[in-house]
């Protein structure tokens, strides 16, 4: 973290996880042990259908809630999917764009980037997920690969929309495995995105954006991860569903 030039940033992805009650159920439990510090900005990303709920539990509170997809169309004929717009007026400040799991049911870097040219015009935050594969780790094209991403991920940003942008490295390995990058892998991707950045918009800005680690982040092993000073933040999946580990890893992010 470097909380001098960016912001830190802890989301949580709850996935395909949770009903409408159950989302209800948890923020009353998180909003009961959340900590009231104000060091770091405080995300989740729900299913759709739990988005006003969610909204309605944390409405007096600085937990702004997310979606974990939308489409990349305006409007029109696209049966089961949703518009950024529809997004911004049931309440949500976030949007996933390009987790793994998505991009494995096929979608692609033009859609992922499509998909965030109009989250920005809408005025969301795009959280954009990049990452490796374990063969593509293993082969020594990890950065090559994220390089790669990152930049079909934000073709067409203009300089004043990238500055809301987060990015989230996952390395697709480390993601419901158990298996976490160690804090120095992670932190090695993490700065090669904010190079490719500093390459694409210059020394400000690469030092404004924040970079998310995300892959079985948890409790234990965040305070590490977010003392590497390109890491400036968690984008955290399992560890996002139970309110005690969720405050575990806002609490090590509120760390000195
Ligand atoms: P886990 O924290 O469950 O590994 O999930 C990470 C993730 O995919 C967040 O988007």
């Amino acid at each position: 973290m470097n909380r001098k030039y960016r912001k830190t940033v802890i989301a949580g992805n709850w996935k395909m996880n949770k009903t409408p009650s159950e989302t209800k159920a948890f923020m009353n439990e998180f909003k009961t042990i959340m900590p009231k510090g104000r060091w770091c900005d405080v995300a989740l990303c729900v299913p759709a259908v739990c988005i006003p709920a969610a909204v309605r539990a944390m409405r007096e509170t600085r937990v702004g809630i997310g979606a974990e997809n939308c489409n990349a169309n305006a409007s029109g004929a696209y049966t089961g999917e949703i518009a950024a717009n529809m997004l911004v007026d049931a309440g949500c400040k976030y949007v996933i764009l390009g987790h793994s799991e998505r991009r494995a049911m096929g979608e692609t870097d033009a859609e992922v980037n499509a998909k965030v040219l109009t989250a920005l015009e809408n005025g969301l935050v795009p959280i954009l997920c990049v990452g490796e594969t374990l063969e593509q780790r293993e082969t020594g094209i990890t950065n090559e690969w994220i390089t790669m991403q990152i930049k079909s991920g934000l073709n067409g940003v203009a300089e004043d929309k990238i500055r809301k942008m987060i990015i989230a490295y996952e390395p697709i390995w480390a993601i419901g495995t158990g298996k976490t990058a160690t804090a120095e892998q992670a932190a090695e991707v993490c700065t090669s995105i904010r190079t490719t950045v500093r390459h694409l918009y210059g020394a400000r800005i690469a030092r404004s954006i924040t970079i998310q680690y995300g892959g079985s982040m948890k409790p234990g092993n965040a305070a590490e991860l977010l003392a590497q000073p390109d890491i400036d933040g968690g984008l955290i999946g399992g560890a996002a569903l139970k309110p005690e580990q969720f405050v575990d890893i806002i609490n090590a992010a509120n760390q000195e």
